[in-house]
Formats: C-alpha cells, structure tokens, sequence
C-alpha cells in the first residue's frame, strides 16, 4: 500500500497509472469500522485499484459540533487499510485541502435542507465541496460510499449526475453490531446505558417495516410505529423520524413501490442516524 502524506504524492501516483486504469475510491474520516471495511471489500471485489483518502473535513463540520472530539486513530486507520488490500491511502491535511484564500462551496440545496439538514445547515455543503474536490483528485471510476449515510449518498449521486462527473456511485449496505446498532464512529463515545438506548432507533425501524411487510402503506402509521419504539428510552430524543423518497428526499404520503424511513436522534449527547427500506428502491 503506498501512504500519501500530501497532495503532491497523491498527484504523481494517480499520474502514474495508466490512462486507462480503473480506480475504485473510498472517501472516509478515518476512525476506520466494519462499515468502511465493507466499502473497501466492494472495491477490492470489483477488481479495480483500491484508492482510500483518510480527512477528517472540517467544513462539515458545525461551529458547536464534535471536530475537535471527532476519533483519530491513523495506525490503527494504516493497518486496517493494509488489512483490505488497498493499493493507495491519501491522510490529508486540512492546509492542503482548504489552503489560505480557499473561497468556493459546492451546494446541493434542494436535497441538503431536510432530514439532517434541519439541525445540520452547512454540513451539506461541506460533504459536497470535499467530495467533489477529492472526486477531481483521485479522478475513480467508481464511488463507494455507505448507504447509512442516507442523504449524504443521495445528494452525491445528485451532483455526479447534475455535474456530468463520469463515475458510478456505488452504494453499499449498512454494516450493524451484532445487536442491530449501525455501526458509527461516534459509537465509541456511547455509555452502556446509551448504547442499550441507541438500539431502539434500529428496533423502531425495524417495526416500521414489519407494519409494512403486513400491508400498511399509510406514512403516518408507519412513522408513529417506528417513533413508539425509537423513544421509548428516555435517553434517547429523537431529532426526526420521516419516510422519504429515495431520489428527491421528498416526504411521502403513503408508500407505493417504496420509500426510505430514516431517523436521528441524540443519546449521551452523541447524533446518531440510521434508515431502513421500505419495498423497492433506487
Ligand atoms: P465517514 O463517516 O468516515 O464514512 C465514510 C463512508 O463509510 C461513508 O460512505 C459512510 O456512509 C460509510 N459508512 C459509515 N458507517 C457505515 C456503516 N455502518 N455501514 C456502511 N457504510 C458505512 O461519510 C463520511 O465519512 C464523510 O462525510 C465523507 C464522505 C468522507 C466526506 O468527508
């Protein structure tokens, strides 16, 4: 695995490949889990060069939220990226990414206003700018990113597509603990208790799309089962249960082909989001 500590050695490698090469990239933060394993066997399985960046991007970042507090554990990050047989790793440096004078913002507003966009104003835009810049840089043909991060992977294969990028975003399932819990960065600063809480914002999905699997179609009664189950621990307060479209985020009546119920909530101070399908989606 060849460890990029700048952009220039990021420069030169990708240089370097031939003209044809297909690369399969995956952006992280780094604090490396299940879930990014499994985006990297995705890429390693498709049988293209494995290219990771490690960045833990401060523009999305809120002035009140966990920067400073975000994990950082690059050997353990450099091991695991050894571990899945990646070819190439960039850990960016903020000064590189954003260097003094760094005026431009890629803006999604349409998909970016809802859902975690609600208490999370310029997340969004911070997640679109870097991506699109690390998309410029690693120049992939494929994108692989988790489908846990609901709204972040709809709204990146709504720039691809907007800005004529010409890469396939692959979206990958949602990796859980053994309990259910979607597995997150953030899981690690969970107390026993708020672990035991978080588990009910899964237990609550999960009976959403067994009222559905019966039949019931109606947004409501889906929405009121999943958020019965999801504050039943004091612990957790909820910050939105809605079911959505897959492609425009839009709110839905009822679900006819399919729909996408997604959730976030805080326990122990720590965000936490999670969805579920309902019936087919794209
Ligand atoms: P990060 O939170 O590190 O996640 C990197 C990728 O791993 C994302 O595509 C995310 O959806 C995926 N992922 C995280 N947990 C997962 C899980 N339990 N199952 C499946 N996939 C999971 O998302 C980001 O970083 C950043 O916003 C980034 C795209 C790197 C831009 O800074």
């Amino acid at each position: 695995m060849i460890v990029a500590n700048s952009k220039r050695e990021l420069l030169e490698w990708r240089r370097s490949l031939d003209s044809d090469a297909r690369l399969g990239f995956v952006p992280t933060m780094g604090a490396l889990h299940e879930g990014h394993r499994s985006l990297l066997r995705a890429a390693r399985k498709s049988g293209v060069t494995v290219a990771a960046s490690v960045f833990v991007n401060p523009t999305q970042f809120g002035p009140n939220e966990d920067l400073d507090q975000y994990p950082r554990t690059r050997e353990a990050d450099e091991a695991a990226l050894r571990e899945e047989g990646v070819d190439f790793v960039w850990f960016a440096d903020a000064a590189e990414v954003y260097p003094t004078g760094f005026a431009t913002e890629v803006r999604v507003p349409l998909l970016a206003a809802g859902l975690c966009g609600r208490s999370r104003p310029t997340h969004f835009a911070g997640v679109a700018t870097v991506v699109l810049k690390l998309l410029n840089l690693f120049r992939p043909s494929q994108l692989f990113m988790g489908r846990k991060d609901f709204q972040q992977l709809v709204l990146i294969r709504r720039l691809v597509l907007d800005l004529d990028l010409e890469l396939d975003v692959v979206g990958c399932d949602i990796v859980r603990d053994p309990d259910g819990l979607a597995l997150s960065s953030r899981n690690v600063k969970l107390s026993e208790a708020g672990r035991v809480a978080a588990l009910a914002l899964n237990r609550g999905l999960l009976a959403a799309r067994e009222l559905f699997k019966a039949g019931e179609r109606d947004a409501v009664k889906l929405v009121l089962e999943a958020s019965r189950l999801a504050m039943a621990d004091p612990r957790a307060s909820l910050e939105y249960i809605e079911l959505v479209d897959s492609v425009h985020l839009k709110a839905l009546e009822s679900v006819e082909r399919g729909g996408v119920l997604a959730i976030a909530a805080r326990v122990d101070g720590v965000r936490l989001i999670d969805n579920i399908a309902l019936g087919e989606i794209d």
